[in-house]
């Protein structure tokens, strides 16, 4: 199984960013534990801080890849042109947020991408990350 991890903006200072919110582990730590915790996955991770290189991602892999969990940061919350892409594509986008965004601002109560994605897993620090790659390991033993 191939799966692609992308977050969005701001994502990149993670360990350093707003601890109290988003914890004080960087993504490149998290990402070698994740790639051990499930070895049997071809696991790749990219960031980006714009929202057009997100979608030339989500372009390159949304046909092959068998799934994207997409953290967009601030962009779940503006971006109809990732909602779009998302529709463009055949491989299946789980939505993920580290923090559970309907305890904060209204603003982030409103995603763009929610409708397009199979499910969002929200709130649980980057345990979010292991649910959603839970998630289609589930849905391989449906599928089996
Ligand atoms: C976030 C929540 C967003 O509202 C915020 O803009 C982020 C991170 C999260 O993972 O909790 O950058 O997506």
């Amino acid at each position: 199984m191939k799966l692609l991890i992308l977050n969005g903006p701001n994502l990149n200072l993670l360990g350093k960013r707003e601890v109290n919110i988003y914890g004080n582990q960087s993504f490149d730590d998290y990402f070698i534990k994740i790639q051990k915790k499930y070895p049997e996955i071809d696991m790749e991770y990219y960031q980006s801080n714009s929202e057009g290189k997100i979608i030339d991602k989500i372009h390159e892999t949304g046909f092959d890849f068998d799934g994207i969990i997409l953290n967009a940061g601030a962009y779940t919350h503006t971006s109809v042109a990732i909602a779009d892409a998302i529709s463009g594509i055949t491989t299946p986008v789980v939505e993920v947020h580290i923090s559970n965004v309907f305890k904060r601002e209204s603003f982030r109560h409103h995603s763009f991408i929610s409708p397009v994605c199979k499910g969002t897993i929200a709130g649980f620090g980057l345990k979010s990350y292991d649910l959603a790659v839970e998630s289609f390991l589930n849905e391989q033993v449906k599928e089996n």
